[in-house]
């Protein structure tokens, strides 16, 4: 391993890290399940913890063990932690009722949620994931299927690299092949190595409308410094080992970040990026770097 390279020890087993209760609640995480539906304002904190433990248990078990998953991070919205500047400017895109969000990698569904109790419409939302079986826990976390956003929102099941779920994801969009005004994407572009940066983020602009103001914004675990890491897991015997081809991450900073966006379209973007000032307070895992949150506004 080069000596410039951080090394990180994941543990194997992630119930290491697994936070037992997301309480207490922060007014907003509260505010975030209680506005989504009359069975759940009801709840009292306790009540809605059991619940919210219960689902996160299936959660954790439906795809990859998710250490964000396993530590209640979808109990925080992220999308208000943007910068206020950020999130008025994102918001402010979406006040054309015909204008279309995605959240890209949705998992459960947090943000666009946070964003429809913003007053963004239904028919406005399209969640995207790798792993449908999140719609669905969603919707039984949020206990919102029958309401407007389980009725008109859209879901689509999408890996990234899959050229015949991307057009799924676009034709969700504005009419016409018309694209989104804006993508959120939470936690995802760094889960995959430095050398596929260019091609997924190439993939998630070919989403967005060409309409100059068009926005994507996400967090990403990123640093003041950008660094790769390399995280090392133990394998179950115990003994600990390195796959370089998979374990590989590159945590960005702005500067990074907008060479990446530079790459792959040149001159077409203005990027802001800054270490975001919040954390779940239950976040269990240590040693993890900080968050990156960032807008990009098509020219
Ligand atoms: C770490 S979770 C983040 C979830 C959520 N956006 C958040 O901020 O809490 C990453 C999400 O990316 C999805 N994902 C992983 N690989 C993907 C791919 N190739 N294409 C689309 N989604 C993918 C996973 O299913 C998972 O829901």
């Amino acid at each position: 391993m080069s000596s410039s390279v951080k090394r990180v020890d994941m543990p194997y087993d992630v119930t290491e890290i697994t936070a037992e209760t997301p309480l207490p609640f922060d007014d907003e995480s509260r505010q975030l399940f209680k506005q989504a539906s009359p069975l759940l304002a009801g709840l009292t904190d306790e009540e809605l913890a059991k619940h919210i433990i219960a689902v996160r248990d299936e959660a954790y078990k439906a795809s990859n063990p998710y250490p964000c998953i396993a530590t209640f991070f979808f109990v925080h919205p992220a999308v208000s932690t943007l910068q206020h500047k950020w999130y008025r400017a994102l918001r402010a895109r979406l006040n054309d009722p015909q204008a279309k969000l995605l959240d890209f990698a949705c998992c459960v569904g947090q943000d666009l949620r946070y964003l429809h109790q913003d007053g963004v419409k239904g028919h406005q939302i399209v969640g995207a994931d790798l792993e449908p079986k999140y719609f669905e826990l969603g919707q039984r976390l949020f206990a919102d299927k029958e309401l407007a956003i389980g009725r008109e929102a859209k879901f689509v099941e999408c890996d990234i690299f899959n050229a015949r779920h991307r057009a799924s994801v676009m034709s969700a969009g504005r009419p016409g092949n018309g694209g989104y005004d804006v993508i959120w994407i939470g936690f995802f572009i760094h889960l995959f190595p430095f050398e596929q940066h260019k091609e997924v983020l190439k993939y998630l602009l070919s989403f967005m409308s060409k309409a100059p103001g068009t926005c994507i914004a996400g967090r990403l675990a990123g640093t003041a410094e950008a660094q790769p890491i390399l995280r090392v897991y133990p394998d179950k015997s115990g003994s600990w080992s390195i796959d370089v081809e998979n374990a590989s991450l590159f945590l960005h900073n702005e500067d990074s970040l907008k060479a990446v966006f530079e790459d792959v379209a040149p001159g077409e973007w203005r990027l802001e990026a800054q270490v975001a000032k919040r954390w779940p307070p239950a976040l269990a895992m240590r040693d993890l770097p900080q968050m990156l949150n960032f807008i990009a506004t098509r020219k």
